[in-house]
């Protein structure tokens, strides 16, 4: 019998969502779109940024829920490389707090054994973020519960760019192999790890905003009004109970009497 105390007090919202929760069907890979944090800060009146430093604690709450329910990698988009274009303090102002957030956090995150993985051209940032980002990986490198990517400097396109451009250099080396979904999906930052399962966007927007575009082919997609800063545990399990009720069939359909469509992925 599993102990769902570490989830949720009983008797709370949160414990009736989470006895609903079918943990021998948890999503594999679970990606965040984490939006809204400019709208919390100015519907209280506040700069911009100061969602961005309460959406930390929504990072937080998230990593560690996921840990707990048995979530195999988690996925948070933090910087695209489209956001570049925002405001130079308010990118001055992120860079810092995911260096922060890697000084802080990484003892927690080796402690509860969660590896963290950075996918995107993050060796383009600032020397000082690539220097957190090398420490904080090699500190978590042995951790296997839980793998953490963060999406820095990160974009689905530039992702498939990057790996042609690895493809066609192992090929001139003489590693050739097999142009196929296989051989693209190895070279890919995520290699090694499940396509997506479940997209979780925040603040209503219904859009891909360039994330894991080839690791989305056949994710569920939950779109939730709640604001970034504001998401928690509760949102979380809500995600994948509706995630579970979904009927997988990866362009297939069930045939009578056999197995359920969603055993039957492809390769
Ligand atoms: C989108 O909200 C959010 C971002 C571009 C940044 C997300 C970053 C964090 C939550 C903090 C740092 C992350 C980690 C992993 C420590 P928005 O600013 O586009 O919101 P808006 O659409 O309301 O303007």
């Amino acid at each position: 019998m599993r102990d769902l105390s570490r989830l949720a007090t009983p008797g709370t919202p949160e414990e009736l969502l989470v006895r609903r929760i079918d943990f021998d069907r948890l999503p594999r890979h679970v990606g965040v779109i984490m939006d809204g944090n400019g709208r919390w800060a100015t519907a209280q009146g506040r700069p911009r940024v100061d969602g961005h430093r309460e959406g930390v604690k929504a990072v937080r709450a998230t990593v560690e829920t996921c840990a707990r329910l048995g979530i195999e990698v988690l996925t948070l988009y933090a910087f695209s490389v489209e956001n570049w274009k925002r405001p130079r303090y308010e990118v001055w102002t992120l860079m810092n707090l995911l260096k922060e957030y890697l000084r802080r956090e990484i003892d927690s995150l080796v402690e509860n054994d969660i590896r963290l993985g950075v996918i995107g051209r993050w060796r383009d940032l600032d020397p000082s973020v690539v220097r957190a980002i090398e420490a904080a990986l090699e500190r978590s490198r042995d951790c296997r519960r839980m793998t953490l990517n963060v999406a820095l400097n990160y974009s689905g396109r530039c992702e498939i760019v990057d790996a042609c451009r690895r493809i066609v250099t192992d090929w001139a080396a003489g590693k050739r192999a097999d142009i196929d979904e296989e051989t693209i999906g190895r070279y890919l930052y995520t290699s090694g790890q499940p396509d997506l399962d479940l997209l979780v966007r925040t603040s209503g927007e219904l859009r891909l905003s360039n994330f894991l575009l080839w690791q989305v082919a056949y994710s569920e997609l939950w779109v939730t009004p709640t604001l970034w800063p504001d998401f928690r545990a509760k949102d979380l399990f809500e995600a994948i109970v509706d995630y579970q009720a979904r009927d997988r069939r990866y362009g297939t359909v069930a045939e009578e009497g056999g197995e359920p469509a969603q055993e039957r992925r492809p390769g």
